[in-house]
């Protein structure tokens, strides 16, 4: 299986069989959006369309194999930045087309679930997935990975990765901030500052159960900044990284066991960019282990966005006998969880 990826501004191609990764070759244009301090979307389609050909080749040579070896493409068709998946969707097809190989459109969220089975098999169901992402936060209880995906909760405003990148700005790190603020946040003490943990208080738990919201952590965490250096004080930037960082760790960890607790589930899966985050993957083993939760969490590099993770969803697809995607599907930049292949 020939995976793609184009949703945001990783160029990734992966080659799978089974659940055996064969290769994951990754372009990243994120230097290029640096200077503007967030992803630019013109700029990312253009960067997959002069990378694409290359990733593709750089993956067969990696894997050893020859594109007529491919039985079979998946290609991300949503959700993400649209003319950055029409890149993907395109190359899919055009190579499908030239192969004369089936070809899978899926779920974005849905492959960052299914890399797992690449390092530890197949995913025991039914099974919690906190899915932390830069675009992303959710709660999932995953039935079944190739059809069953339901979602329990997610950010009602920015996303996990989102909120690091911002606080991480306005902490002077480059961008992306996320895994710059994690090393940080390591010279800092976590309980410095009391920031607020969102969505928590008994009426928002009545509501918003499982769903999340760092904004107003974000804009906490800048007054307080903004209050020392008012004062002309200088900022503990390891503080105030470590304190942001606990706050967002502790009620991702704490939501995510209790959806295991209340639904009855004994296995839970952290995905996403997020996941690679070392304090989260501390906080979560620990308490899960407290709670007999058995914790699934793919290597750092794995959760960031890569092809091997959407070859993984694809090959899980033609496990369960599902069939391929019409070859008219196209990219749909707000394509729901629910929706695992078109
Ligand atoms: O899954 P991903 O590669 O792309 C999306 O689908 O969004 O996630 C990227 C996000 C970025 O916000 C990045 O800052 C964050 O994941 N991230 C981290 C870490 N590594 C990546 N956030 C916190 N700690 C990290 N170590
Ligand atoms: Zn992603």
């Amino acid at each position: 299986m020939l995976g793609i990826e184009t949703s945001c501004d990783e160029t990734g191609v992966g080659l799978v069989r089974g659940t055996t990764l064969l290769a994951d070759a990754v372009a990243s244009s994120v230097t290029e959006h640096e200077r503007f301090g967030g992803v630019v979307p013109e700029i990312a389609s253009r960067a997959h369309l002069e990378a694409m050909t290359a990733t593709i080749e750089r993956a067969c040579h990696e894997g050893g194999v020859s594109l007529n070896d491919v039985d079979a493409i998946a290609v991300t068709s949503g959700p993400g930045l649209i003319g950055a998946l029409l890149v993907g969707v395109a190359a899919g097809k055009a190579l499908g087309w030239a192969l004369d190989k089936p070809v899978y459109g899926v779920n974005h969220l849905a492959a960052h679930v299914a890399v797992d089975r690449l390092e530890h098999g197949a995913l025991p169901q039914p099974a919690i997935a906190m899915l932390v992402s830069g675009g992303h936060s959710s709660i999932l209880r995953v039935n079944d990975l190739t059809h069953d995906v339901e979602p329990l909760g997610a950010t009602i405003d920015d996303a996990a990765g989102e909120a690091f990148d911002k606080v991480a700005r306005l902490l002077g790190l480059p961008f992306p901030g996320g895994p710059h603020l994690d090393v940080l946040a390591r010279a800092g003490a976590a309980n410095a500052i009391a920031f607020p943990r969102g969505l928590t208080g008994a009426h928002d738990m009545r509501d918003h159960r499982y769903d999340f919201s760092f904004s107003g952590l974000k804009t906490s965490v800048a007054r307080w900044v903004e209050a020392k250096q008012r004062d002309g004080e200088t900022v503990p930037i390891a503080d105030v990284a470590a304190s942001f960082q606990e706050a967002v760790v502790d009620v991702l960890v704490t939501k995510a066991l209790l959806a295991c607790q209340e639904q009855g589930i004994e296995h839970l899966l952290v995905a996403g960019g997020v996941a690679a985050n070392s304090r989260l993957r501390a906080m979560v083993t620990e308490r899960a282990s407290a709670q007999g939760v058995q914790v699934r969490i793919p290597r750092p590099g794995l959760c960031t966005d890569n092809g091997a993770m959407v070859a993984a969803l694809g090959a899980a697809l033609v496990d369960s006998g599902i069939a391929p995607t019409a070859p008219d599907f196209g990219a749909d930049s707000a394509l729901p969880v629910t929706v695992v292949v078109r």
